[in-house]
């Protein structure tokens, strides 16, 4: 077994998280200039020295999470989540199950809770949030953000649900309240069933062949018939239909029914 074999059986042993279903060149480079930063040779070094130091434990954390997001990130597609997809959803359900998968420090599943407003008073919306890192999560409940995350961000909805905190912007209590967040691995926990939309984007490009389409049959699993899947812009499903899906719009998923 080579060194970084070696390293991802011990980061499994550690934390439950299978390196092995990342892709190994991206990973590899990324943890590789970390350590080396640091001062250490290999892998193995590199490990043992985590075990003693958290710091150094969380920075390794932190380099494989990838954690970068914004609110209304390729704002054209969340207007066609807007406009065409949840028109249909809202027909067939009042009350929508949705899941923001991967949603790291929150920008995600809070654009799904202002849009979601649009079509039911915000105290009824309820979105859940999942991520595998725990430090995104606890920003995520904190909820301020600098300008940069906000970017993509309507004036109208800017005005409206965020306030402006020095050089911060702090999101509305309501939008907060609409959103649970826990922390979930793709690749190891079970999910949960009878979504009627799933948001899942810019982290199955991180992820293996393998495991990614494994993950599409997870996906279709916890989706309800007609049910949606929103993948990111970078992440089309090449042949939708083999997980059970038809294609409803661009990076937009059906269940088939
Ligand atoms: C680039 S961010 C994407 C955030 C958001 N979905 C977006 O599109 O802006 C990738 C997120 O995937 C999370 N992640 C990586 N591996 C994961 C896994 N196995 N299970 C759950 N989340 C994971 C990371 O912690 C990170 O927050």
């Amino acid at each position: 077994m080579n060194d970084y074999q070696q390293f991802i059986v011990n980061i499994k042993k550690k934390t439950g998280i299978d390196l092995a279903q990342y892709k190994e060149a991206q990973m590899k480079r990324r943890l590789t200039s970390l350590y080396e930063k640091r001062g250490f040779k290999s892998f193995q070094e590199f490990f043992q020295a985590m075990e003693t130091d958290q710091n150094l434990f969380h920075e390794f954390l932190d380099r494989m999470t990838i954690n970068v997001s914004e609110f209304y990130r390729n704002a054209k597609r969340w207007e066609v989540l807007e406009q065409r997809i949840l028109p249909k959803l809202f027909e067939r359900n009042r009350r929508l199950k949705v899941w923001s998968a991967a949603c790291s420090t929150g920008e995600e599943p809070y654009t799904l809770a202002m849009i979601l407003s649009k079509f039911m008073p915000l105290s009824q919306v309820s979105v859940l949030a999942t991520d595998l890192d725990e430090n995104a999560i606890s920003r995520a409940k904190i909820g301020i953000y600098p300008e940069r995350s906000l970017q993509e961000v309507p004036d109208e909805v800017k005005k409206k649900f965020f306030t402006k905190e020095g050089i911060y912007y702090k999101i509305d209590e309501q939008v907060k309240g609409a959103v649970t967040f826990k922390k979930h691995n793709l690749l190891a926990d079970p999910f949960e069933t009878n979504y009627d939309l799933i948001v899942c984007r810019n982290v199955l490009i991180y992820f293996t062949e393998e495991a990614k389409q494994s993950l599409y049959h997870k996906f279709n699993q916890a989706l309800r018939p007609g049910g949606i899947l929103f993948v990111g812009s970078t992440e089309q499903i090449f042949n939708p239909l083999s997980y059970g899906f038809e294609t409803e719009d661009t990076f937009f998923y059906r269940k088939v029914e």
